[in-house]
Order: structure tokens, then sequence, then C-alpha cells
């Protein structure tokens, strides 16, 4: 399957790189690849891979700081995850959360 995995630097995206790159045609996007806050990022991003499923690893979460910082939080866990999910012709979305 072809797969793009949002965060791939992440500590989570990092390990899922790993395990998952022998069993799959794997695309690993850090922020620098695509940036979920970004419509146009993301759908330059999907059009570009065509993946059959994206599995979103990005995050802003360290809580101390969210609480704080509301605004760029809810822009990375919450409006980018819609942002990922909103684009016509992606079949599937795995979040980790
Ligand atoms: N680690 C765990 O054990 C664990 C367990 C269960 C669930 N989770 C969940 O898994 C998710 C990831 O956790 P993590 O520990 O892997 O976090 P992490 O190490 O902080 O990784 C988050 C990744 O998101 C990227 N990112 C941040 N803002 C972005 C943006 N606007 N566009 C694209 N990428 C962006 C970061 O890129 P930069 O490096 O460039 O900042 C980073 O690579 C979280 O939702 C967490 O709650 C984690």
């Amino acid at each position: 399957m072809r797969i793009a995995i949002v965060g791939a630097n992440g500590q989570l995206g990092n390990d899922l790189v790993k395990v998952l790159r022998p069993l799959h045609d794997l695309t690993p996007l850090t922020r620098a690849d695509v940036q979920v806050t970004s419509p146009e990022s993301v759908e330059a991003m999907l059009r570009t891979h065509q993946p059959e499923l994206v599995m979103n690893m990005a995050a802003f979460h360290k809580v101390d700081v969210c609480e704080d910082e509301v605004e760029p939080a809810f822009a990375v866990n919450a409006y980018g995850v819609r942002t990922l999910a909103w684009p016509a012709g992606l079949t599937r979305l795995c979040c980790c959360i």
C-alpha cells in the first residue's frame, strides 16, 4: 500500500517508519515536506505522492505549552486533522491522539 506518514521525524512517526518501511511503499514526510496547517501544502503533497493511506503523526503536544498557546495547538491538533481529511480523493486517514 502507498502510505504517507506525516510528522515522520517525531517520536511516533520515526518508529512507524522503521516498522512499516519493509512492508509498504512508504513516504515519510517531515514538517518541511508538508504543513498540516496549510491546505495548499496538504493538497500539493496529496497530488505529488497520491497516497492510498495518510497516517498523521503531526502534533503540538507539549501539554503545558498548549495551555498558553491555544491557537497554535488547535491549528495543528484539531484543524490540521481537518485539513488532512478534507481534500477530495483522500480515501483513508489514520491519526494518533
Ligand atoms: N510518543 C508516544 O509514545 C505516543 C503515544 C501515544 C500517542 N501519541 C500521539 O502521537 C502523536 C505524535 O506524538 P510524538 O510523541 O511522536 O510527538 P513529536 O515527537 O513531538 O512529533 C510530532 C511531529 O509533528 C510535527 N509537526 C508539528 N507541527 C507540524 C505541522 N504544522 N505540520 C507538519 N508537522 C508538524 C513535528 O515536526 P518538527 O519536528 O519539525 O517540530 C514532529 O515531527 C501525538 O498526537 C501524541 O499524542 C504519542
